[in-house]
């Protein structure tokens, strides 16, 4: 009879224990930082980028280029306007701009492909940002070069090559001296935002109001941990039923 009680609550602790394992060694199982580029990083590292850091932050923008960096082979060239560039400009621009309207400026400046400074050379005009259409009045970036010198036109404003940031086989990041304002936010054609006029309220897909990926692991470990909980809870009644 007493052999009888105990087996069965012997078990029970077995599963228990391994159960309790289980749930302290996720936690443990998070992945390492490998090394993946990181834009933000090689920014933070140059200095005099304040203002890009915090739009490529809130417009998701720079997460979007880690993980296409990672994913695909054409790599990708960054014209980064310094925080002067960004003072430079007629103040309240940024802030007149929607959430949408700040992406895609950010992507403005990013082209899905790798360009050397001597590849500037041969390129052919408009290039396709990471903004999209380059046609007509809507994102087209020309390059024009002579000797080393290359610079940048919007059809709106224009900025010089001033600088390598960085480059490897997959990321050149280049300093400009001005922020790349395109024709469909700032062209001639392009609804002005009029001043003292009340801006329509407008529905946009907020990239900001999205979950971060931060979250999703935090939910992800609370689930598991509520599930290991129910678990215990059950076995804690199985032996209680036993006992009685
Ligand atoms: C990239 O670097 C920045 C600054 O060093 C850091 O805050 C961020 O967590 C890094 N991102 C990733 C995905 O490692
Ligand atoms: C990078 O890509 C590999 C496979 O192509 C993937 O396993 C890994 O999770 C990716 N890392 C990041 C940080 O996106
Ligand atoms: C680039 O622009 C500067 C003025 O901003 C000008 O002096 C220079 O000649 C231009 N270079 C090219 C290659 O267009
Ligand atoms: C860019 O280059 C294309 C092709 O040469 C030309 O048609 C277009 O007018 C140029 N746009 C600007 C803004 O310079
Ligand atoms: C930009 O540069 C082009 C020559 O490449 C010139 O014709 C144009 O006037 C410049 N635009 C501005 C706003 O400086």
């Amino acid at each position: 009879m007493k052999f009888n009680m105990s087996f069965p609550l012997t078990f029970s602790l077995l599963l228990l224990i391994q159960c309790t394992t289980t749930t302290l060694a996720q936690p443990a199982a998070a992945p390492a930082p490998a090394g993946p580029t990181n834009v933000t990083k090689i920014l933070e590292k140059a200095g005099q980028y304040t203002t890009l850091i915090r739009l490529l932050k809130i417009t998701q923008v720079g997460d979007q280029i880690n993980t296409q960096l990672n994913n695909s082979n054409q790599g990708m060239t960054i014209f980064a306007p310094t925080d002067n560039a960004f003072s430079a400009l007629k103040s309240g621009t940024l802030n007149s701009l929607t959430d949408q309207e700040k992406v895609e400026l950010i992507q403005f400046h990013v082209l899905p492909t790798v360009l050397s400074t001597s590849q500037f050379q041969t390129v052919s005009n408009p290039l396709r940002t990471q903004a999209g259409d380059s046609t007509g009045g809507q994102f087209p970036l020309n390059v024009t070069t002579s000797g080393n010198s290359v610079n940048i036109t919007t059809g709106v404003n224009n900025a010089t090559v001033a600088n390598t940031v960085y480059t490897d086989s997959s990321l050149a990041v280049y300093q400009v001296d001005n922020v790349l304002l395109p024709l469909a936010m700032f062209g001639p054609k392009a609804p002005a935002p009029a001043p003292g006029v009340a801006k329509k309220p407008k529905k946009k897909s907020g990239a900001a109001d999205s979950p971060s990926s931060d979250d999703g692991t935090a939910d992800a470990s609370a689930t598991s941990g509520l599930r290991a909980k129910g678990l215990l809870v059950g076995i804690i009644a199985l032996v209680a039923g036993i006992s009685l």
